[in-house]
């Protein structure tokens, strides 16, 4: 059996067979959004009367609200209050609140899957449509780049897969990550504040350890993408990693000191990710690559790229247009490299 090594953004995770929660994006449920629009308790008779519901329909929806892990404070005289929402990828707390139009959904919620991308090529293949997003609060077999390994630990990270078919050629795929990679890192500055490295191609770095990577993959018809899978992994609360990653690790919990609510993350990504895809789009991968180099921790130092067995030493001089890092090996010689990994 081939043996495969933990990439550095990995964590321990474990083998269970998948368990499906939701299927496609629903509409925020109604009493979920009057409790969270109401100060203080409402009562029952007021929600039911705001929301043309029965009250028996007002108290099932409570109850199901409350077996998803909201914790609702009822009260004979006074109502109901929303005391706590849980800390998970639940899809009525993703849609509150996203500010996309392209990308918003069918949204696919699981509490294990073996890889989300794996699902979300699954769904290509059966016609779903640019936008579908495959969530997961933990995978069992999620992958990373190179062969490797992206354990995922459930409920600490994000594992999620995002289905893009852009009328555009395969060669253009490298494009795609950067932009992806671009997308993460102003997400990550918006919500935390601190503006992560981006190591070639798309690897992301705080305290120049690896926080977050992304992993395309595509499936091609003729000289056209059919379709595309981006998945992002992103370390969020762990707060220890196997030991042979423990040093190149890291989390956003660890490096803030503090834990961080995930979907808030999740929509950053997919709001900023939108705005730059649509400029993709627009032939404006110039202007984004300009920001990607903005992010970049590798240009103008001494890096070693493994491709294969082999290793490329030099210095990392630029990054091309369509998305290749050039090194210069010796002066004046040049080398360009599209795939691969800088090992120091
Ligand atoms: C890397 O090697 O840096 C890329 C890691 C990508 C991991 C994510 S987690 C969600 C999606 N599903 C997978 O199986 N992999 C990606």
């Amino acid at each position: 059996m081939k043996s495969k090594t933990k990439d550095p953004g990995a964590s321990r995770g474990r083998a269970r067979s998948p368990e499906v929660s939701i299927n496609s994006i629903p509409p925020a449920d109604p009493v979920l959004r009057a409790l969270k629009a109401s100060a203080g308790f409402i009562s029952g008779e007021a929600l039911a009367a705001g929301l043309g519901l029965s009250r028996m329909a007002v108290w099932k929806r409570i109850h199901r609200l409350k077996a998803r892990g909201y914790v609702i404070e009822g009260s004979p005289r006074l109502g109901y209050r929303l005391l706590e929402v849980p800390d998970k990828l639940l899809p009525e707390e993703i849609v509150h609140g996203l500010r996309t139009e392209l990308l918003r959904g069918p949204l696919h919620y699981f509490d294990l899957l073996p890889s989300t991308n794996d699902r979300a090529k699954e769904l290509a293949a059966a016609q779903a449509p640019e936008g579908t997003l495959v969530v997961a609060e933990g995978q069992s077999a999620g992958r990373g780049r190179l062969g490797r390994q992206w354990e995922s630990p459930a409920g600490l990270g994000l594992y999620v897969s995002l289905l893009l078919r852009p009328p555009l050629p395969p060669h253009e795929l490298p494009q795609i990550t950067l932009t992806t990679a671009v997308a993460v890192a102003r997400a990550l500055e918006r919500v935390v504040g601190v503006a992560p490295g981006i190591k070639w191609p798309n690897d992301l770095l705080l305290d120049g350890k690896k926080v977050g990577g992304i992993l395309t993959e595509m499936e091609t018809e003729s000289d056209q993408i059919r379709h595309l899978v981006v998945g992002l992994g992103i370390n969020v609360n762990n707060r220890e990693f196997p030991e042979e990653i423990a040093e190149t690790a890291t989390s956003l919990a660890l490096a803030l000191g503090r834990p961080l609510a995930r979907v808030p993350l999740l929509q950053a990504w997919l709001e900023e990710f939108e705005g730059l895809y649509r400029r993709f789009l627009a032939r404006e991968f110039p202007a984004i690559l300009k920001e990607w180099k903005h992010y970049a921790v590798t240009l103008g130092s001494q890096v070693a790229v493994r491709q294969g067995h082999a290793t490329i030493r030099g210095l990392a001089r630029e990054v091309a247009l369509d998305g290749a890092l050039l090194i210069e090996t010796a002066p004046g010689e040049v080398v360009r490299v599209t795939s691969g990994e800088i090992v120091g």
